[in-house]
Formats: structure tokens, sequence, C-alpha cells
């Protein structure tokens, strides 16, 4: 796999002082990551809409130091100076560090914020690692001379995958794939791109409200779990199916079959849950009113011959997915039902989105 073409080859100059503030945005996957190999590849290839509201703003202010074998860095979550995220970051510094040699002449100070509720559940390391890819090729692409925005992108996005897989297609909008596929023109295992394919209308727009059912950490990290696809029973066959989903849903994406959307990701959020349940160990992340909520679902849809229906992330809390024609019924029913089913009557409207943006 070509990964030299991440690292810097020109001789760079030399900038005293530089700041860049990123904003970068969650994602939500239809067809899921679940299951990867060193370093940072994925067993199969995954598509997510990305989000709109849901995103990360980080700063990170760049000062000239003498060169050293350990990466300085201060770390700042929303005003506060957070220790203990310290780990992850600098284990993502560690990853990175043959492709950003630069960040070893740097002291960096990262000021960061999430639009989302801290600890509400939804992951925040795809548009954290991402907002941190983003300030990185902003550096990087005033040392060098020009970059593309195409290579700042694609290079932005294989270091934000080596910090996260899921941050990998947390850099462009609305749908990007991340994985090898045969029907995915330039897809990658490296890095996410942008769906090539023209989208049919329905699909535009789309709308993603995000039900807090639970909002505690969570008791097994993504890592731990994608480990549990190792000599996992049934996993050889998940990934082919993965694959499968993905070409079939790339057809339903270009000719709009908004029923066969809705089965297929709803059958995907449903094998995610079910590889952590046979798994060993084996654990359930599904809440009690998780299911409320996706039976809640599965009647409105019979009831009002609705487009409805959810995806869950690796965690308790549902994703709900309508077409924007279906948007002031369908927040109505949120609202007024399943809002009840929500910790403190907690959700978030969000829609697909278009990406990182420098601020
Ligand atoms: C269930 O990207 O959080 O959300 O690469 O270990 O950081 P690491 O895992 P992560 O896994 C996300 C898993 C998922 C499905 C998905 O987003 O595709």
């Amino acid at each position: 796999m070509n990964t030299t073409q991440f690292i810097p080859k020109s001789a760079l100059k030399s900038i005293e002082k530089a700041t860049f503030t990123w904003q970068t945005p969650s994602n939500i996957a239809l067809v899921k990551y679940w299951g990867k190999s060193n370093p940072q590849i994925p067993k199969n290839a995954s598509i997510s809409f990305t989000l709109n509201n849901c995103h990360t703003i980080t700063t990170i202010e760049f000062e000239k130091k003498k060169a050293s074998e350990n990466v300085d860095f201060n770390l700042f979550f929303e005003g506060k100076q957070k220790d203990e995220f310290k780990p992850k970051i600098a284990e993502f510094f560690k990853r990175v560090a043959n492709y950003c040699p630069y960040i070893f002449e740097y002291k960096m100070t990262i000021n960061s914020e999430n639009s989302f509720p801290h600890s509400s559940g939804i992951a925040s390391s795809a548009s954290g690692l991402s907002a941190i890819a983003m300030c990185l090729m902003s550096l990087e692409n005033e040392l060098s001379s020009g970059l593309s925005s195409e290579f700042i992108n694609k290079k932005a996005s294989f270091l934000a995958r080596l910090g996260s897989g899921s941050a990998s297609r947390s850099v462009e909008g609305p749908l990007v794939v991340w994985g090898n596929h045969p029907e995915i023109e330039g897809s990658s295992d490296l890095f996410g791109v942008k769906f090539p394919h023209k989208v049919h209308p329905v699909f535009e727009n789309y709308q993603d409200a995000i039900l807090l059912v639970d909002k505690g950490e969570k008791q097994v990290s993504s890592t731990v779990g994608h480990n549990l696809m190792t000599n996992h029973p049934y996993a050889e066959n998940r990934f082919v199916q993965a694959n499968n989903h993905l070409g079939k849903l790339s057809k339903i994406l270009q000719n709009g079959d908004v029923k066969s959307f809705v089965n297929l990701v709803e059958s995907e959020a449903l094998t995610l849950h079910a590889m952590m349940m046979t798994s060993n160990p084996y654990f359930i992340l599904m809440k009690p009113n998780t299911l409320e909520i996706i039976n809640k679902i599965w009647s409105y849809r019979k009831e009002n011959d609705s487009n409805i229906c959810f995806t869950l992330d690796a965690g308790a809390n549902v994703h709900v997915l309508y077409p924007f024609s279906e948007k002031e019924a369908v927040n109505q029913f949120i609202k007024s039902e399943l809002s009840n089913y929500c910790q403190k009557k907690q959700y978030i409207y969000d829609s697909a989105g278009f990406g990182a943006k420098q601020l």
C-alpha cells in the first residue's frame, strides 16, 4: 500500500508561530466498520453520512522550539486543562509522527470543544481526531509550497484514521466511504473518499435525530470491540456481508429505493450489535429504552406508511433517519413520543452535512 505519498519530501520552510482553527463533524455509519487489523486497516468497507450539527471545534497554536524526541503538547477541553485526554492524543501523535515529522519542532497548544454535550454517548473521537488532523495539515500546507486541497483532505483523512478508524470519514461529506471496495472507484483502506456517484434527491439533506438514551461511559470501548472480531465465529461472514451491503447500498443511493435503504440500514445496526452479543466475552450495549424506541419506530412506520428507520452506534443511543420530506411529521413524533425514552428527554436534530470547515 502506498503510504510514502504521505511522507513530506520537499524541504520545509521555517515558521515561528501559527494558529489554525477547524470545525469538523461527527458521522453516522450506514454500513458499519467493526473489525480491524494493524495499522488501523478495516476488515470491511464502510459508508457514513457526515453530520451537520454535531461537531468539534479545535484550535492548535504551534510555536517553534528546538526539535526533541518527544511530542510536546498541552490539551484544553472546553477551556479546562484535560490531562486525562492526553494519552489518546499522545498515541495519535506517535502513530502519525512518520508522516508529520514537523510535530517534533513545535510546542502545540490544543483547545477543543464539542457542539454536543460531553459524555452524551456521542463518540467524539471521529470529530476530535479529524479536527487535529486538519490543523496539522494547515501547518503542513504553510510549511510546504502549496498543497492541493484534494491532497490536504486525503492526507487529513489518512492521519485521522490512524487515530480512530471512523475519523477517516469525518473530513468530507455528505457520504463518505472508507475501505477498499471493488464497486467504489478510488476507495481505499488508508483514507475515506466521497461517495463518487450522483445521489438520488430523496437522500439529499437526509435527517438524523440522535436520541440520547444513555449518556454514561461505554462499558466496552470500540477498540476492545473491534479486537473481539478476531477469532469471532461469525467474523468472516460478517465482513463479506458488509461488503455486499455496501455494493447494494451504492445502487440504492443512486436509484432512490428508500424501502431497501430502510431494510439494509436497520439490518446493519442489528448485525453490529449481534456481533457484540456473540463475541467472547459477550456484551450488550443496548438498553431497554433502545428497544422501546426501535419498536415505536416500527409501529410509526407501519401506521403512517413512513420511511423512518433507525441505526445504532457502539452504544445505547438511537439515530433516527428519515427523508427531508418527512421532517415536520417525524420531528413531532420524536418530540411527543420518542423523547420520553431519552435521558432527561434529550435528543439532537441533525442532518447530513458537508464536512470540515476552517474557521
Ligand atoms: C460502531 O472508529 O471508534 O461506530 O478505530 O478503534 O477508534 P477505532 O474505532 P471507532 O469504531 C467505530 C465503530 C462504529 C461503526 C462505524 O462508525 O463504522
